[in-house]
């Protein structure tokens, strides 16, 4: 049974991506397209599973059940292939936490870390806050398709020291999902050179039709290297309640990792994020569906209605996220990105430098977890760049 996806009008309800314009942007009259969640309502299932324990109301300490590592476990078999055991699940209150965690873990101060950019910028900021040294190992881009540079990643590996490798899979923002054959062959590097591997698997759900996401653990023997971390939280919408989890296959590095989250006194979430998890994992599958045809059909739509009317607007082949990459640079100078794209087009978007610095600032990256009309609008605003 398919579910309907219902849009919600969310100004004024004190969310990020509508009413944070002014604190980000200094600015509220933009349509925005920047912050990656949905205006879509949660699946029916988290709001029959809260309200149940709302109707309750008593909110003392949680007992986590068995159903809840079940649901996780269940999901990672049957859509990632992953056949995941209790005993490696760890709670953790999101992604972009525990790889600050698992930095800190592996490497002292000073170490490299190395990352793929252009990438999600938190990647970024967890190896500067934490005094390790950023290693970058840009993407190559053939056309706007964009593919991982083997070659300067061994080299940068054997030349930095690299001690940790931050994947992102799927890729955001370029929307690619790795293929089995492109994992092994950067695991197999790693692993070669010993370098631990966080696998950011957050967008893991949010797979175009066509394509087959793999879970990096699944592509070969890597469990000595290698730590998964992801979420229902970006595949239903449910970021709110900061529930993702660890999958730490390894005991070593599993004793390591319990260590350090006592020494935090860090172990559990709350209430609401544990009942919400497990809903989406039992009953969220037909919602999904829905809303990965939805992210394509906008994608479509807007690669399409932009060929039209701006032909040369280069945009990445989207197999996985619901995030667009579009390269700007036939229309806009760089050096003018935002002042364009905030006062002519009124459009709040993420700016390709966020991502990797003055080599992305002809770009853009669009959110397209909404509804039709506001893509067609974001269409609209684009072509005033023409006038
Ligand atoms: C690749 C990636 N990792 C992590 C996150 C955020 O993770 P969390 O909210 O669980 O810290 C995002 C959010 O957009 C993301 O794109």
């Amino acid at each position: 049974m398919k579910e309907r996806v219902i849009y919600k009008e969310r100004k004024n309800t004190n969310c990020e991506k509508w009413d944070g314009l002014l604190e980000e942007y200094g600015r509220r009259d933009l349509l925005p397209v920047w912050v990656a969640d949905m205006d879509f309502e949660a699946p029916s299932c988290v709001q029959v599973a809260l309200q149940k324990y709302i109707d309750f109301n008593v909110y003392g300490y949680y007992h986590v059940p068995d159903s809840f590592y079940d649901s996780i476990i269940s999901w990672e078999k049957n859509y990632q292939g992953y056949r995941v055991k209790k005993e490696w699940i760890r709670f953790i209150p999101g992604v972009v936490p525990a790889i600050y965690w698992l930095i800190q873990m592996w490497t002292q101060k000073e170490e490299s870390v190395l990352i793929m950019p252009p990438v999600y910028y938190p990647f970024f900021n967890s190896i500067k806050e934490t005094g390790r040294q950023l290693v970058e190992c840009p993407l190559l881009k053939e056309d706007e398709y964009y593919k991982m540079d083997l070659e300067l990643f061994e080299n940068k590996i054997l030349k930095e020291n690299v001690k940790v490798f931050i994947l992102c899979s799927p890729h955001n923002p370029v929307g690619r999902v790795w293929t089995k054959k492109e994992l092994q062959a950067v695991l197999d590097i790693c692993k070669k050179n010993e370098v631990y591997v966080i696998a950011d698997e957050i967008h893991q759900d949010i797979v175009m039709s066509g394509y087959k996401k793999v879970s990096a653990a699944t592509c070969g023997n890597y469990d000595e290297y290698l730590i998964t971390l992801t979420s229902a939280s970006k595949s239903f919408n449910i970021a709110g309640f900061q529930c993702a989890y660890a999958i730490i296959p390894n005991d070593k590095i599993r004793e390591d990792y319990d260590q350090l989250a006592k020494k935090l006194h860090f172990t559990e979430g709350n209430n609401f994020s544990y009942i919400a998890t497990q809903a989406v994992y039992e009953h969220g599958r037909p919602w999904l569906e829905a809303v990965c045809n939805i992210v394509e059909s906008n994608y479509f739509y807007l690669k399409n209605e932009l060929k039209k009317v701006m032909p040369k607007v280069k945009i990445a082949p989207l197999e996985g996220t619901y995030l667009a990459w579009l390269d700007m640079s036939d229309y806009v100078d760089p050096k003018r990105m935002k002042e364009t794209i905030l006062d002519k087009c009124h459009l709040a978007v993420d700016f390709g430098e966020l991502f990797g610095g003055e080599n992305y600032k002809s770009h853009i990256r669009l959110n397209l977890a909404t509804s039709r009309e506001n893509i067609e609008e974001v269409v609209k605003r684009l072509q005033l760049i023409t006038n």
